[in-house]
């Protein structure tokens, strides 16, 4: 079990570089299985979801070189239709995205259940409903779904319900299909534009409209150089540190352009955040406007920074409301916030957001990623000591978040 104390208050100076994005980097690390060649992949952050992809990989009989800083060389060549069991693929939620890169290679294949954080009840009917359209029969057992093959696959998918994941599992499981696959009512989410860039540079012919996906099936892939973009979410979290504790605290970055609903936020609460050419600079804000916001798919505001995000209408005057229609039960930081003086209050599934008069020392325990990175935040804020658990959550999504802190001049140690 990993902890963190951190003793609070202290403003933040210097620069931290964002790293590449963790969701655009796993679909295309399975994507990546369907070129059969040799494919290099640049900006990829080693967290823990990272390595479990590369177990998956190498269970398939693929070669991975990865330098554990940036780059990655998958040979998969020899790849083999092997079962991956659960022991592997309940590591990480993106395991599954194995389902449909096997499925657009083999007519028989058997993936175990997926894993990962649980702020929610997380179903996968949306991704089984496109494998069915596509022509499979899927058997749910155990610990396992098995696939096969058994019709010939509906050129048009309309999803009833917009998944980031089902969008990708449908564009790697139709890729290459013969003839065209229109997807529609599909996630727009900037990582899946990158796995589609990713596809397109290894010969694939894939294009949005919107939220629609054309799918024109081609016979086979090639291997590729490609730089995985970098972390929005990664991003706009220190974005938030900067408007609370920043001290012209840089954050280098090359995602801006996929951040445009959370910096018009920014501006409109009265944060100091400065774009420059290579990221923005931030300077902590006494006063920030109380807002009604409600979370959605993109372009809306994610779901991701909502935990985060908290902790900034902390500093409002008047109450701040928030609604996540992603994930309306998305608020399993509240309890321990509270427990360090913070003033929320949950109703009908709003959070309701006040201003607190007093900060409290206090032990809290992280549930999941992007709530334990919340109680970060909300332990850099306070003027008090707050020992933080389970941080092994928020390793899982932020690689050295401890070291980026402590180098700005954060108070943070290991314990
Ligand atoms: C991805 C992101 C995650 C982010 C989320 C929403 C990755 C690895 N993870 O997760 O960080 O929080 O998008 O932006 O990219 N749903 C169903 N049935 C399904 C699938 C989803 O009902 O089969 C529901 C979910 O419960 C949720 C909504 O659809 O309410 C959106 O989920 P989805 O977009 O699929 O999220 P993920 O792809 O799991």
């Amino acid at each position: 079990m990993q902890s963190y104390k951190i003793c609070g208050g202290k403003m933040l100076s210097g620069k931290i570089r964002v790293e590449g994005s963790k969701n655009a980097l796993l679909p295309i690390i399975a994507a990546s299985i369907l070129v059969k060649d040799i494919v290099e992949l640049e900006n990829v952050t080693p967290l823990e979801d990272t390595y479990s992809m590369i177990d998956i990989l190498r269970l398939l009989n693929v070669r991975v070189i990865y330098d554990h800083k940036s780059k990655m060389i998958i040979d998969s060549r020899n790849l083999v239709n092997k079962r991956i069991s659960s022991e592997y693929t309940s590591k990480l939620r993106a395991s599954y995205y194995f389902m449909g890169a096997l499925l657009a290679l083999y007519k028989s294949v058997k993936v175990g259940k997926p894993g990962g954080c649980d702020f929610s009840t997380r179903p996968i009917d949306l991704h089984l409903f496109a494998f069915e359209n596509l022509g499979f029969d899927v058997v749910e057992e155990k610990n396992f779904y098995k696939f096969k093959k058994e019709r010939e696959p509906k050129k048009i998918i309309e999803f009833s319900k917009v998944s980031v994941g089902a969008t990708v599992n449908a564009i790697l499981a139709s890729v290459l299909n013969k003839g065209t696959t229109i997807l529609k009512n599909v996630a727009m989410e900037p990582e899946i534009d990158d796995l589609i860039d990713f596809l397109n540079k290894c010969g694939s012919k894939i294009k949005r409209e919107d939220n629609k996906i054309i799918v024109e099936g081609v016979y086979n892939l090639f291997g590729c150089k490609y730089k995985i973009m970098d972390d929005r979410i990664e991003a706009e979290t220190y974005v938030v540190i900067g408007a609370l504790l920043g001290r012209n605290l840089e954050i280098i970055c090359d995602c801006k352009k996929y951040m445009k609903e959370f910096l018009l936020l920014m501006n409109k609460v009265g944060a100091h955040v400065k774009e420059t050419s290579c990221g923005v600079i931030v300077n902590a804000t006494k006063e920030i406007k109380e807002q009604s916001l409600i979370f959605n798919v993109y372009p809306g505001l994610p779901t991701d920074i909502q935990p985060v995000l908290t902790i900034l209408f902390t500093k409002s005057k008047g109450e701040s409301v928030f609604e996540d229609n992603v994930y309306p039960d998305r608020f399993s930081q509240v309890d321990e916030l509270v427990s360090m003086g913070y003033n929320l209050h949950l109703v009908d599934k709003k959070l309701l957001i006040r201003r607190n008069n007093a900060y409290l020392d206090s032990v809290v325990s992280c549930k999941d990623l992007r709530g334990g990175m919340s109680l970060i935040v909300a332990a850099i804020l306070s003027n008090k000591t707050t020992c933080i658990k389970n941080c092994e959550y928020i390793s899982r999504g932020y690689y050295d978040v401890i070291n980026k802190l402590k180098r700005v001049g954060a108070h943070i140690e290991k314990i």
